[in-house]
């Protein structure tokens, strides 16, 4: 077993455990993934990761995070994301939609504009959470139940256009302080209903959401699950590993495959917190307690370091997120720097 050893999930077969993580690329217009993120994913599959995550795309669009966030609640976008899964498959490489509400962290404005909140003249919209709260200075509204029923159906929705379009998996984001995880966390949920409270009314919209995926696509394909593993808040009220064990178990009761088990997203990360595979551990505790798959990400950068991962088994597969944005190619050539044999596209078979 090594990080290039195919790996079977339900019916889906990836020819390796290299994942491109999903990455916001802050180029869509409304919400349509357009030929930058054709040559983004493309290049990541021509490179030979085995799957392809697209960045977080929102169920509808009051789930955006910024304007040019992409999505996945109407036909102009469902085309535009046929032709990357298309290209994507063309590359003997599969293809994955992180499907996503972004809750109260939305409303801002582009990176390049520092992620302010919008004004209403700027498009501004009315961000809603479990609770009222302040999420980088835009004030979230708290849902009502009515909404949160709404909210599982757009989820539902979104999953059946997935599965229209042709992708192979779905993973819903349920980490970095987005809306699932404003749920789930006490920092954030402070609801006195069946929504809030106890560990299992936290996690409850998260788990009846998978349960109605679940019952509409089919039952051969993948479902993955993005958590935070952990808040990284001293705070009494914050998630913990053990939050994350009982919550994988029963995600996996419940039809979920896959656990990428990322972490933080209500504040910043201390400095000493981050260091090679620093979420590692996550994985493989979760893995090892539960028996659902896990995948590992966060400052995975090296071939002998995301190898050494698979081999000891800490985790299933290894998600590499930035080392893709300054390598396209970081599966072909971790296959090389390896010593083990990968299919190179034959386009470009004469460099190798
Ligand atoms: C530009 C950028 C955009 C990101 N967007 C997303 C996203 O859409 N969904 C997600 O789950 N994580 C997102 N992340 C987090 C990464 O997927 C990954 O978890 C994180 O960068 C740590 O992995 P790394 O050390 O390999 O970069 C993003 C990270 C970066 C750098």
């Amino acid at each position: 077993m090594n990080l290039f050893s195919p790996i079977h999930i339900r019916n889906l077969t990836l020819k390796n455990r290299i994942v491109l993580s999903p990455m916001q690329q802050y180029s869509a217009k409304n919400g349509v993934p357009g030929n930058w993120h054709l040559v983004h994913l493309g290049s990541r599959a021509v490179g030979g990761a085995g799957l392809i995550l697209t960045e977080c795309t929102a169920v509808s669009e009051e789930g955006l995070a910024t304007l040019s966030d992409v999505g996945i609640w109407n036909d102009e976008q469902k085309n535009a994301w046929k032709n990357i899964v298309n290209f994507v498959h063309e590359q003997d490489a599969k293809i994955g939609i992180q499907l996503w509400h972004a809750g109260g962290k939305g409303s801002l404005k582009h990176p390049n504009e520092r992620m302010k909140p919008l004004t209403p003249e700027e498009g501004g919209w009315t961000v809603k959470s479990s609770s009222a709260h302040e999420f980088n200075g835009v004030f979230a509204e708290e849902l009502t139940i009515d909404e949160i029923q709404e909210l599982k159906t757009k989820f539902v929705k979104a999953a059946l256009r997935a599965v229209e379009t042709g992708f192979d998996t779905i993973e819903l984001h349920a980490g970095h302080g987005y809306l699932f995880h404003q749920f789930y966390s006490a920092v954030i949920n402070k609801r006195q209903d069946e929504y809030g409270g106890s560990f299992e009314n936290r996690i409850r919209f998260l788990v009846e959401t998978v349960q109605e995926i679940r019952k509409v696509i089919p039952a051969e394909m993948p479902l993955f699950v993005r958590i935070s593993a952990v808040d990284y808040i001293e705070s009494d009220e914050a998630w913990t590993l053990e939050d994350s064990i009982k919550l994988s178990e029963i995600l996996k009761e419940n039809g979920v495959d896959f656990i990428t088990a990322s972490g933080g997203g209500f504040t910043n990360v201390s400095k000493d917190k981050v260091f090679p595979g620093y979420q590692v551990p996550f994985a493989k505790a979760i893995k090892e307690q539960t028996g659902i798959l896990t995948g590992a990400v966060g400052m995975i950068t090296e071939a002998e370091q995301a190898n050494d991962i698979i081999v000891k088994g800490d985790a299933d597969l290894v998600i590499i997120a930035r080392e893709h944005l300054r390598d396209p190619y970081f599966a072909i050539h971790s296959a090389k720097a390896l010593g083990i044999e990968t299919e190179i596209p034959w386009q470009y078979k004469r460099a190798y």
